[in-house]
């Protein structure tokens, strides 16, 4: 029951180091159980996805060895395929789906729980399903869990009826040991993507397309072990970049890759912050009045739907009023009532939120409803006026390495309280 205070009102100054990118490291270590081998990791984040993900394939049988931001993960010996048992572990992240492709692919049979994840809305894997049925599993869930097994593997040419990250991902990993060619067309384009083919392709996949919407899967026999290093994160380095719009700071973001961060670099800029691009850095200076914009959260290249929540508040204190649109999850709006506690004048309908600027936020206590709602409660407590109390962090833990050792190096007033949980008492 851990909690963030802030006092807000400092601006933002200094230096920070991204780390590697969460939702790739997920897709990554599941990848790293497709051979009988080893392979090593590098620029992996300390986070609570990232070390339940590790828990569950020691529970399988895979050896890792972590230090500091290295892992070296073995399955030189068989790991089991079965992760029914380790409910508590997969309830708690989304991305515990991935084991899914991976066990299909190297063992041909895999039991998973569903996934958990952040609650923003319908989030069904129809789309990873009807994948791996074209692949040649059958796919039953019962009791909570999906059971699939595919006495063969052969490559499908598969549409994809929406742009999902998820079951982009997940296909490849079980295409890339299937006999043959598959082909999937409506892919999604994440950075994340990317990262993942690459690492499979370094693993002796053959993967072609990948960051572009047909990506083309040869099927290997053999697969061997590899070493790679993360891409930092794109969605860490925008909350970091709209931290210091916020605070109207003046920060060096390093270890970040430009290029993916286009669409909010556009929209900062938009809103009259100084955005200035390094060859691995990314400089943000902070200047009000905020002007009012619209955003619209698509597929990448387009605006992410995880910065959402990052931006809404940047939009309480611009001049004018903002529109969010909300295309990808129906549910994710429910930060908006913590917000509006602290003086924010939003309305919502249907999936567009409209926020006027008002002068300043006034602190209060919050809670966190999810990941990156998390890190939206940061950003406000930050620029409030007063102390800023936000409860339920756990959900800021799973995907933010050291964050409030960061923003103090940055200059911000933010310490970590621990409670006790008054149904415990
Ligand atoms: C991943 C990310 C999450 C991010 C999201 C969108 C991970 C672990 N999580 O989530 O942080 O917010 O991408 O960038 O990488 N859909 C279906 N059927 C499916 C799969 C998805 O209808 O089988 C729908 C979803 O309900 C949603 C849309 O497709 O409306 C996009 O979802 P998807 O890209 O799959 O998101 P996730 O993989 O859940």
């Amino acid at each position: 029951m851990d909690a963030f205070i802030i006092e807000g009102g400092n601006p933002l100054q200094g230096e920070v180091t991204i780390s590697g990118a969460k939702n790739a490291v997920l897709g990554i270590i599941p990848a790293a159980v497709l051979c009988a081998c080893s392979s090593k990791i590098e620029n992996v984040p300390d986070i609570k996805d990232v070390n339940k993900m590790i828990v569950i394939l020691e529970k399988l049988g895979a050896e890792i060895y972590r230090e500091k931001d290295t892992l070296i993960i073995n399955t030189e010996k068989p790991i089991s395929y079965d992760v029914s048992d380790y409910e508590e572990e997969t309830g708690q992240m989304r991305a515990s789906y991935y084991l899914l492709g991976a066990l299909l692919g190297r063992y041909r049979k895999a039991i998973v729980p569903l996934p958990g994840g952040c609650n923003i809305g319908d989030r069904p894997i129809d789309q990873h399903i009807k994948g791996f049925q074209a692949l040649g599993a059958t796919v039953v869930i019962e009791h909570g869990q999906v059971k699939m097994e595919a006495p063969e593997l052969k490559g499908a040419h598969i549409f994809l009826d929406v742009v999902s990250v998820g079951a982009t991902i997940n296909i490849m990993l079980a295409a890339v040991r299937a006999d043959g060619k598959t082909i999937i067309e409506n892919a999604a384009k994440e950075p994340h993507i990317v990262d993942v083919a690459n690492f499979l392709n370094l693993m002796g996949a053959n993967i072609k397309g990948a960051g572009t919407d047909v990506i083309k899967i040869v099927g290997v026999e053999e697969m061997h072990g590899c070493e790679y290093s993360v891409i930092p994160d794109q969605i860490t380095t925008g909350t970091y970049m709209m931290a210091a719009a916020a605070t109207e700071g003046d920060i060096l973001i390093k270890n970040v890759i430009p290029k993916h961060m286009e669409a909010i670099t556009a929209k900062l800029s938009e809103m009259g912050v100084i955005v200035l691009e390094e060859d691995d850095g990314i400089r943000v200076i902070g200047k009000h009045p905020l002007k009012a914009v619209n955003v619209k959260t698509m597929p990448y290249p387009g605006f992410p739907t995880d910065l959402q929540q990052p931006m809404a508040v940047l939009m309480t204190i611009a001049q004018g009023t903002s529109t969010i649109t909300e295309s990808i999850f129906e549910s994710r709006f429910k930060y908006v009532d913590e917000l509006r506690r602290m003086g924010a004048n939003i309305s919502i309908n249907s999936r567009t939120a409209s926020i006027t600027g008002v002068k300043a936020l006034s602190a209060t206590k919050i809670r966190t409803t999810d990941l990156r709602a998390g890190a939206a409660m940061v950003i406000a407590g930050l620029i409030a006026d007063g102390e800023t109390k936000i409860t339920e962090i756990v959900h800021i833990d799973r995907g933010y390495e050291n964050l409030q050792e960061n923003l103090r190096n940055l200059g911000a007033d933010i310490r970590r309280i621990s409670e006790k949980d008054p149904a415990c008492l």
